[in-house]
């Protein structure tokens, strides 16, 4: 589904991302870590059409995605969540949901059918008793579910996360958790960022660990939660998997 080939972005002098190469199958569940400013969330702006790269290849379906903009990626069928969440504070649950559905590749033609479009999304994430609710008045954590929500409703078939689960409480690390096995179990691909690595093991079938902007190693949960070189440049610990 996505293929990712010897892709770099130099800032200045700075490597962000360097000779990174990943694909994706269709129906995967992808983990992302890696320590901060490995290059993670400027990896995810270059598949996402926000940074051009230096150099280097991304493939999604079969066609490259070098040199289209945002929102033609997204048009593509990439939808994406931000780092730092930017709801429209002064509009309802919905109508944020709807402003997905309006600028997807799918275009809702008419309010009607955007509204639509947003029953779904706000099901999956456990927001249809918040609809009406102003988007400034959510907790961190629905805001999280919110920017979820607003990327389902752009239809995509790859859905990339960075770090969703930052800064919010434990309760709502376990209902985003509930929130992304289902939004999976529908059918979208994800490729997920996160710094919580118990969220990442419980979630993905494969974790690719980024450090200084290089793959340092890929492999199965299990896997990578006992390579040494991923003990020594990010964990700091081998990690308890059982108590994860
Ligand atoms: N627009 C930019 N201009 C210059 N340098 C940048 C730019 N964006 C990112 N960088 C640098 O590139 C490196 C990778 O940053 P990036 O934000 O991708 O890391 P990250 O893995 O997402 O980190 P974090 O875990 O803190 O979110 C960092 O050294 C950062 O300072
Ligand atoms: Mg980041």
């Amino acid at each position: 589904m996505l293929e990712i080939s010897g892709l770099s972005k130099i800032f200045g002098g700075l490597t962000a991302v360097g000779d990174f190469s990943m694909t994706v199958g269709k129906g995967e569940f992808v983990g992302v870590i890696g320590p901060n400013g490995a290059g993670k969330t400027t990896l995810m702006n270059l598949i996402t059409g926000y940074l051009p790269p230096s150099s280097g290849d991304i493939r999604f379906e079969g066609t490259s995605l070098v040199g289209l903009a945002p929102y033609q990626i997204s048009h593509r069928g990439i939808g994406r969540t931000f780092q730092v969440v930017r709801p429209f504070s002064e509009m309802s649950v919905e109508d944020n949901v709807m402003t997905g559905a309006l600028f997807s590749g799918q275009r809702a033609a008419t309010l009607a059918k955007a509204r639509e479009a947003a029953e779904l999304p706000m099901e999956l994430t456990g927001l249809t008793a918040k609809r009406h609710v102003m988007a400034g008045a959510l907790t961190l954590g629905e805001k999280k579910k919110l920017e979820l929500a607003r990327a389902l409703a752009t239809s995509p078939r790859l859905l990339l996360l960075d770090e969703v689960m930052g800064g919010v409480n434990r309760g709502e690390v376990d209902e985003l958790m509930l929130v992304l096995q289902r939004i999976h179990a529908a059918g979208v691909t994800i490729v997920m960022i996160e710094h919580l690595v118990e969220v990442i093991i419980a979630l993905s079938m494969r974790v690719v660990v980024l450090n200084f902007g290089r793959k340092l190693y890929e492999g199965s949960p299990d896997e990578v939660v006992e390579h040494p070189d991923v003990i020594e440049s990010y964990l700091g610990r081998p990690l308890d998997v059982e108590a994860a």
